[in-house]
């Protein structure tokens, strides 16, 4: 089974740690996503600092796992390097995916927690991380081995799928 189909969010990881080489594997996955005109308006803050990682709790309701995870990525657009503006959150999100399906493919285990737009969580993730006011805190991906893993049911909806034109088909639920 693909990759993609497997992923679902973790958020129990094992003390492995993740290698350098791993998270350069992740960076050049996030780089790889398709941007608006290909301005590539992001940067991305590696944070493997355990003092740093017990401070996102604190400011994020639902990053209790931050300082159990090996380490965190911190995807930041900045909208001086792009042209068109307000592209740069699909372009931080194609990102932000990216590295979770880069994690899957290499075993890993990975939760997307958004930041972006809640601006008190986009004020916190700036001065915690010391993020310039050009640039905008816009996930924080947590990463690390998981404790348990893998998807076992498809999440296919056929209702939600409309062939030339809309037409209503009703609810149904993950059938394939
Ligand atoms: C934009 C965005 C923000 C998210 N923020 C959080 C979050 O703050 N906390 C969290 O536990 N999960 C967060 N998630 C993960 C979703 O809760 C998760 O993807 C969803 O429940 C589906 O589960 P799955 O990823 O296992 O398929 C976020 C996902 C997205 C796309």
């Amino acid at each position: 089974v693909a990759p993609v189909l497997l992923r679902t969010s973790v958020n129990d990881f094992t003390e492995e740690p993740v290698s350098d080489e791993v998270v350069d594997g992740l960076l050049r996955a996030a780089m790889s996503g398709p941007t608006t005109g290909d301005q590539r308006p992001w940067h991305f803050v590696v944070i493997r600092d355990q003092a740093v990682r017990n401070k996102v709790p604190e400011i994020h309701r639902f990053a209790h796992l931050v300082p159990r995870a090996p380490v965190a990525l911190l995807v930041c657009g900045d909208e001086t390097l792009q042209r068109d503006r307000g592209f740069w959150v699909q372009d931080c999100a194609a990102a932000t995916e990216n590295i979770l399906l880069e994690a899957e493919r290499r075993g890993l285990g990975a939760i997307w927690l958004g930041i972006y737009p809640i601006e008190g969580l986009v004020q916190a993730f700036r001065r915690l991380i010391n993020v310039p006011q050009h640039a905008v805190p816009f996930s924080l991906v947590a990463l690390g081995y998981p404790v348990e893993r893998g998807r076992t049911v498809s999440q296919y909806d056929g209702s939600r799928v409309h062939i030339d034109i809309w037409r209503d088909k009703g609810a149904s639920t993950c059938q394939e």
